[in-house]
């Protein structure tokens, strides 16, 4: 059952990146889901909860507006429980992961953007349309569903909680619906309000205003592409009362910190895990992290789902381990 495989990832002690930021960071590498992401623990709890209310019955179809890798998790999840999916895809969603909706089942929707319910032609709004029209479907709707923030509130806040012994001190953590955040925060802050949560969102992304109580700006906004993370409203799945802060980071930077970090630790970090990495690098000093913090880097996916955007030939040089002992 999938069920059975989704969350339990691993958190991982970054010894490079421990002695480099001198503190304790470690990884919550979420790309161990059987979709391959933090969205698989979401999508579950949003699937399960239709079926158990008897909003859809087998052979329906589940609906999601997503950048890739909640649609993803849908139509994996939908696939092994008899459903089918059909997923709409902002225009600025990798040529990878729509190859992996395809292969998964999905049927893809391209649409203009992903601007929320109340903008035409936006993947949220060509949703619930389509839902509205058709027997037997279900919108998941991640941005509003209450289920986004408790599968992280009822599963990953608790792992990094017993993973960490109780000694985690900071979480970092990309917001894209704010589901993962709100959940995590909202668990911990619970255990132990003293622990810091903070949020990374790209260059003109909105979230930062809405914490210091500033208006979104009626017009639209640009803010940097980072796949899965930044918005140009407030959706209903983040809670900004478990939020300590909202870090922004520019995609240029994340680029740069992703190459750096397959030169120096040779793997490839997803897009917004790079983001979370880039905000650590860029905001060290002002962070004033001590020797003996647990810093906790939430990393949603992998870098193989962003070999074209990300690593478009960029091969670096193979590095010969210092320690490197021949005799297995
Ligand atoms: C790669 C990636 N990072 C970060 C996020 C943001 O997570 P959340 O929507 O829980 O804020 C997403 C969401 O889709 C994502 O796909």
């Amino acid at each position: 059952m999938i069920k059975d495989f989704i969350g339990n990832t691993p958190l991982r002690r970054e010894d490079y990146l421990s002695k480099k930021y001198g503190t304790n960071i470690l990884i919550k590498e979420e790309f161990y889901n059987p979709g391959k992401s933090s969205k698989d623990r979401a999508a579950w709890f949003m699937v399960e909860d239709a079926i158990k209310r008897n909003k859809i019955v087998e052979g329906g179809t589940f609906v999601e507006a997503s950048s890739g890798n909640t649609g993803i998790s849908i139509a994996l999840i939908a696939k092994e429980l008899g459903y089918r999916s059909k997923i709409f895809v902002s225009a600025s969603c990798s040529d990878e992961k729509i190859k992996l909706l395809k292969s998964y089942g999905a049927e893809i929707e391209r649409c203009d953007n992903s601007n929320g319910l109340h903008v035409f032609n936006s993947t949220q709004y060509l949703a619930q349309a389509f839902c509205t029209n058709n027997p037997n479907t279900y919108f998941t709707n991640q941005y509003y569903n209450s289920n986004n923030i408790k599968a992280h509130y009822i599963t990953t806040g608790p792992e990094i909680w017993q993973q960490t012994n109780a000694a985690v001190t900071h979480v970092l953590v990309g917001v894209g619906t704010g589901g993962s955040i709100s959940g995590i925060g909202r668990y911990l802050k619970e255990r132990n309000p003293g622990i810091k949560i903070w949020g990374v969102e790209p260059k003109n992304s909105v979230y930062h205003l809405f914490m210091d109580n500033n208006p979104i700006p009626e017009e639209e906004v640009r803010f940097d592409a980072i796949e899965g993370i930044g918005r140009t409203f407030i959706p209903g799945a983040f809670d900004k009362q478990v939020v300590d802060h909202i870090f922004q980071i520019g995609k240029d930077k994340s680029e740069v910190i992703a190459h750096q970090y397959l030169e120096e630790c040779g793997d490839l970090l997803g897009f917004s895990s790079a983001a979370v990495l880039a905000t650590l690098d860029e905001n060290l000093e002002r962070m004033n992290l001590k020797e003996t913090d647990q810093v906790v880097l939430f990393f949603p996916d992998h870098g193989s789902r962003y070999i074209n955007k990300l690593y478009q030939d960029f091969y670096p040089q193979p590095q010969v381990k210092e320690n490197y002992n021949a005799s297995i």
